[in-house]
């Protein structure tokens, strides 16, 4: 029973050092400790708040691993599908593991009066009905921009989202994946924007799907498989993919024309290591440059480039929930200022008649539409794009995906997209 043991201790890399949830798992850990990481951070501040309300007194910092292990604990009670005491005893035995034997009575004491309460009330409802389950600053800034649609994007980061691949034309059509992976009894449906993409009914490991070693899929979602067709793409273009790693959108551009000539660039040659992994899967070929773009100085312009930039990462909440404790308020301004310096040095880059796709998984204005603007009063070279789709909505010269849940809608994550191109003066 080393789930919650597991669990808390990335759970404690998270919040106790700022590192973010991926990074903060073994490679043993199971499937459950990482749901129940997940399902703690979905739900953090809720259950902060029904913690709080049980506890005489807060538990001081040096304690923080118990904390962690009682929201942990209600997460549990309320979420998993399992009796109530099977959870309560396997977070009581935590206690010792975690070597705190004298916190079993609080542990066991606190949960067990949850159950009491809850039970009384039938269902006790400590959480209002909009309580958004974000930090206030972001809960601020999302109902500042969209206040029609506010409730229904926390919900949405709220929400764990769906699995989806992304098939590589260039090994076999949708159809032909979809049938192998029916044959391998992974239910999937066809994704409603991108011609690419498959929603899978449930998660499934990546050996389990067919020949994914092979380079016939990959994870990916759906906004996120939206920018090839913004990129006009045609054999022999010079493509400068600047902020390239871990190579989703490199790969998804090699795939989706051959004959282009691409340099994927990124400033963490790490993450660049991770796109020569994909590239190597997937079957493709580009020059990899390990660079921060602002000192990149190559010998030829670009007749594409994407600007994939650096971003708050608010639009993928429900992938990532440690992107709500990990950000600050004050880290929105300091990177739309770094956007438009990337913008700026991309534009340098850039032919003339030259086009540029500039996106962000943030759906924060500030990140978005604001930086094209910024970037449009200063440049006079820069001809916004109208992105002609069905898809999402106008925000500014550009056109945002909001995340969403709902089955009608095609349920991505939230990503911001704009179009530019280099006219002679
Ligand atoms: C949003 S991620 C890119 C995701 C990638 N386009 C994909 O689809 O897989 C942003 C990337 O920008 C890189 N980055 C940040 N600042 C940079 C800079 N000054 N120069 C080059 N790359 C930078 C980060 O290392 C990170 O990998």
């Amino acid at each position: 029973m080393q789930e919650y043991p597991c669990a808390i201790k990335a759970l404690l890399k998270v919040v106790g050092k700022g590192k973010s949830l991926d990074v903060s798992f073994h490679a043993s850990d199971s499937p459950l400790s990482k749901q129940i990481a997940y399902g703690v951070l979905r739900h953090y501040y809720e259950l902060e708040n029904i913690i709080k309300s049980l506890l005489n007194k807060p538990l001081g910092k040096k304690h923080l691993d118990l904390q962690l292990l009682l929201l942990a604990g209600i997460y549990s009670i309320d979420h998993l599908k399992r009796p109530k005491h099977t959870s309560v005893n396997a977070v009581v035995d935590a206690a010792l593991a975690l070597n705190k034997p004298w916190a079993k009575g609080l542990v066991n004491g606190v949960l067990r009066q949850y159950i009491r309460q809850k039970d009384k009330a039938n269902s006790l409802n400590t959480v209002a009905e909009s309580f958004s389950n974000h930090p206030k600053w972001l809960e601020l800034r999302v109902i500042r921009a969209y206040p029609e649609e506010a409730k229904k994007i926390f919900e949405a980061n709220n929400t764990q989202a769906p699995m989806i691949l992304r098939v590589n034309l260039l090994k076999g059509t949708r159809d032909e994946y979809k049938k192998a992976l029916d044959e391998h009894k992974i239910e999937s449906s066809w994704g409603s924007l991108s011609p690419t993409s498959l929603t899978l009914k449930a998660p499934s490991p990546i050996e389990s799907l067919p020949n994914f070693q092979e380079g016939y899929a990959s994870v990916q979602d759906q906004a996120s498989q939206l920018i090839p067709p913004l990129l006009n793409l045609t054999s022999g273009l010079h493509v400068l993919d600047a902020c390239s790693a871990p190579g989703g959108k490199t790969c998804h551009i090699l795939e989706s024309c051959e004959g282009l000539k691409v340099v994927a660039l990124d400033i963490d040659e790490s993450r660049l290591n991770l796109v020569r992994e994909n590239l190597t899967r997937l079957g493709l070929a580009c020059e990899l440059k390990a660079s921060n773009l602002m000192d990149y100085k190559p010998s030829i312009k670009f007749d594409r480039i994407l600007l994939d930039a650096p971003c708050s990462a608010t639009g993928i909440i429900r992938r990532h929930p440690d992107i709500k404790l990990l950000r600050r308020d004050e880290d929105i301004d300091r990177l739309a200022l770094t956007q438009l310096e990337l913008l700026v040095k991309a534009w340098s880059l850039l032919k003339e008649d030259g086009e540029l796709v500039y996106s962000t998984c943030s759906i924060l204005p500030t990140e978005n539409e604001e930086v094209i603007n910024a970037f449009l009063a200063s440049e006079s070279t820069a001809l916004p794009q109208t992105i002609n789709v069905s898809w999402g909505r106008a925000a500014g010269t550009g056109r945002l995906l909001l995340p969403s849940t709902s089955s009608l809608s095609a349920n991505t994550d939230g990503f911001f997209f704009a179009r530019l191109k280099k006219t002679t003066l």
